[in-house]
């Protein structure tokens, strides 16, 4: 009796797991990478992605969140489509969005409400809410690219992601409609489509800080083209951790975090190393400390006595170099006149900061002007680091000013990011992609 339900059981997984595959095998073509722009908005500082999903295709924008589980749309305001499909409960997608959550719905039937469907739980990290959803599959239609230009439009006839009501759009910049999850489950976006399109896991970011031009995302391999013909893939490397304690809105017991974390090892200003309680800078088996890399804060979060030590002595090196201090403009404390303020092709020139990170000869990012210095106003300029307070679940957590206009490559398959440092350097910007298409 017992094996004759197990035999049944792992039938239907097989049954599944084959119509899974046959789903996934059905793409329009088989791009090599794809493309898409990613834009800050101005006004939340958010950066909006746009992607073109259902049938009729639309064309949808989301606010992308590196660390994301998944795709979640507002699916109860003007989700017509004839190819939405709610993931039934118990069924090979609801078990790769690894959810035992089964759900009935009243109101329907219409997308986001079902019966007999698996539950997931979207998450908008911008207003610390999470919710309940629905998790369906629909096309989903992005540009291929060959690393310079995107190209034909690559179809995944069922992308997983979840629906959520419209109130979890609060907080986000106007017009966009959901949030892309590049985080590392198996049904985050970079993961879904390296498996319809048989390319590798990885996936790379370059943000412009323009709110009127766009940067990008890769999802494949390299070469990542900008102009003029400069191919930017990283050559420094270091290893992404998994924090196994999640830190979504909402997750079950056991569930690791999809977020992307680094080591950072050591902190020099100016080459001169800074003093850390060093047991902040690793995760602990509870899932407190470490680093992470996110596009939910706009300026890095230091816990305080690291940010006293980073501070204290970036004040002491500017004074150094003739930087005279000025009274903080909110959320910055650490400001000064941008008088005394040269100007270089990597931003005002002010004191260096390197993370020395984990890895192979200890690889070191390191960030100048241009990503450390926010112009609050024309004289003054302010140091882009907040204060993360005594006691925060993650130590450092980067925030997205610290990487516009440098290339992160996300690498899921061998756990490493690679990196770029500023792109100032290589004479481009995460603006230079050329988004005409050649075809
Ligand atoms: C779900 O099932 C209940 C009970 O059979 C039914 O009343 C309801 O209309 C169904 N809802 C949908 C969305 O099909
Ligand atoms: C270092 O940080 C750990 C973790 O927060 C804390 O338990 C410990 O007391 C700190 N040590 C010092 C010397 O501050
Ligand atoms: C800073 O100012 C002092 C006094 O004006 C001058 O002697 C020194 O050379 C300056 N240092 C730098 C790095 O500009
Ligand atoms: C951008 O790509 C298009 C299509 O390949 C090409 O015609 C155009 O010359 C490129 N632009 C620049 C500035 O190179």
């Amino acid at each position: 009796m017992a094996s004759h339900a197990s035999f049944l059981a792992s039938l239907v997984a097989i049954i599944s797991a084959v119509c899974l595959g046959r789903a996934q095998a059905q793409p329009s073509f088989r791009p090599d990478g794809l493309v898409l722009p990613v834009r800050k908005d101005a006004a939340t500082q958010q950066y909006v992605t746009v992607i073109n999903q259902r049938t009729p295709s639309a064309a949808v924008r989301l606010v992308v969140h590196l660390g994301g589980q998944f795709l979640w749309v507002d699916c109860d305001a003007n989700y017509v489509s004839s190819t939405y499909r709610p993931v039934r409960c118990r069924s090979a997608q609801c078990s790769l969005a690894g959810s035992a959550a089964c759900g009935d719905c009243y109101d329907g039937p219409r997308p986001g409400c079902n019966n007999n469907t698996c539950g997931v739980f979207p998450d908008n990290p911008f207003i610390t809410t999470s919710t309940s959803g629905e998790l369906a599959q629909d096309a989903v239609a992005v540009p291929s690219t060959d690393g310079s230009n995107p190209g034909r439009l690559a179809t995944v006839p069922q992308f997983i992601f979840s629906c959520a009501p419209t109130f979890l759009l609060r907080g986000l910049a106007a017009g966009a409609t959901g949030l892309a999850g590049l985080g590392r489950a198996r049904i985050g976006v970079p993961s879904l489509f390296s498996a319809a399109f048989s390319f590798r896991r990885k996936f790379a970011v370059c943000l412009s800080s323009s709110t009127s031009s766009d940067g990008v995302i890769f999802f494949g391999d390299g070469p990542y083209v900008f102009l003029p013909g400069i191919d930017v893939t990283p050559s420094l490397f270091t290893p992404l951790y998994i924090n196994p304690v999640s830190t979504a809105g909402a997750s079950t017991q056991g569930e690791p975090s999809t977020e992307y974390f680094i080591r950072i090892n050591a902190i020099r200003i100016n080459n001169k190393p800074i003093s850390i309680n060093t047991s902040l800078l690793t995760i602990d088996a509870a899932g407190d400390g470490g680093t992470k890399i996110s596009t939910v804060n706009q300026y890095t979060l230091l816990e305080t006595s690291i940010y006293t030590a980073l501070t204290t002595a970036y004040i002491r090196e500017a004074a150094a170099w003739n930087i005279t201090r000025v009274a903080g403009v909110a959320p910055f404390d650490v400001c000064f006149s941008s008088a005394n303020v040269g100007s270089t092709r990597v931003g005002p020139a002010v004191p260096s900061i390197d993370l020395v990170l984990q890895g192979q000869n200890s690889p070191v990012w390191t960030i100048f002007g241009s990503n450390s210095m926010v112009a609050v106003n024309d004289d003054v300029l302010c140091l882009g680091f907040l204060d993360g307070g005594s006691n925060p679940r993650t130590a450092i957590v980067i925030g997205a000013f610290q990487f516009e206009n440098n290339l992160l490559q996300f690498d899921l398959a061998a756990s490493r990011l690679g990196f770029t440092s500023t792109l100032f350097f290589r004479q481009t910007t995460c603006a230079n992609f050329n988004f005409t298409s050649n075809v």
